[in-house]
């Protein structure tokens, strides 16, 4: 192995006791920060990372609530809940886990989640911020990736980024961030000709496919930086990212491992995103 790790373990262990700190802060101000997670329908992967959103909550000392509903729930009802948690001064952020069941329009559920609340950065007044470069929340995983590069001192500037995938949660946020930081950003998808050439120019490849092997050593250039947002099961139902880790490591400068990489990171920047709302809203202003 060549590679360095990014630990994302690691560095949420060490950004969360910032965070700690910080939620404790507003508790003694009487304005602990509130994260409202709503999960309709009973997918088990789903079940799984709301669990994990609410333990991480309980562990830095956030309040937050989960509310479950059966895959039956009317659209206008979880419209209902929403505007009940926008109105709810104890809830700072709200997350609606997709992906909801098809009669309910999620991006119509999004857009009634309000933009002060929207610690998921998927309302389009978020995108829109990220994409003018004004203040607003950032998608979660794409934000936890740029934390990671961080973390290792990375310097974007005029180096070449490709990311692979253009989902509007990870893909399309996390090229704008790049740029933001001044990389060429290249995004690749389904219809990319050749991306083994794109990806032999690249200093830093973010792959966010959501499909094993789509990275391999002979994929990546000597040095460079790999950052794997998969989250797949291989044929032992091991989890495993979308890069071939074992051939990587030998080629790459830096690597993010599955599990222990991207995955943490996601979940900490919620609690960053949450807190930063506690932080901004109106209560703690008036206390101040
Ligand atoms: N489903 C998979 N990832 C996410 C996420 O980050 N937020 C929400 N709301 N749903 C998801």
């Amino acid at each position: 192995m060549t590679a360095q790790l990014i630990d994302g373990n690691a560095l949420s262990k060490q950004l969360r006791g910032d965070i700690a700190r910080r939620a404790a802060a507003l508790s003694a101000r009487g304005a602990t920060p509130g994260l409202a997670v709503v999960l309709v329908g009973e997918n088990p992967a789903s079940q799984v990372y709301v669990r994990n959103k609410v333990k991480a909550c309980q562990d830095s000392g956030l309040h937050s609530v989960l509310e479950q509903y059966p895959a039956t729930l009317s659209e206008a009802d979880l419209l209902a809940r929403v505007d009940a948690l926008n109105r709810d001064p104890a809830i700072h952020g709200i997350l609606v886990q997709l992906p909801l069941p098809a009669h309910i329009d999620a991006q119509k559920v999004i857009e009634a989640i309000s933009p002060a609340k929207d610690v998921d950065g998927f309302h389009v007044a978020s995108a829109g911020a990220l994409m003018v470069g004004q203040p607003g929340f950032w998608p979660c995983t794409p934000y936890g990736c740029m934390k990671m590069l961080e973390s290792i001192g990375y310097e974007l500037k005029g180096k070449h980024a490709v990311v692979i995938g253009r989902s509007n949660i990870v893909g399309k946020p996390m090229a704008l961030m790049l740029l933001q930081k001044n990389a060429t950003v290249t995004i690749c998808h389904s219809g990319t000709q050749n991306l083994k050439a794109l990806t032999l120019q690249a200093d830093v490849v973010v792959a966010a496919v959501g499909k094993r092997n789509v990275l391999t050593a002979d994929m990546v250039k000597p040095g460079a930086v790999v950052i794997d947002v998969g989250m797949n099961r291989n044929d032992e139902g091991k989890l495993c990212g979308d890069v071939d880790f074992g051939g990587v490591k030998d080629v790459a400068g830096w690597i993010t491992p599955v599990p222990g990489g991207v995955g943490p990171m996601t979940i900490t920047m919620l609690l960053v995103n949450t807190l930063e709302a506690a932080e901004m809203a109106p209560t703690v202003a008036r206390s101040a």
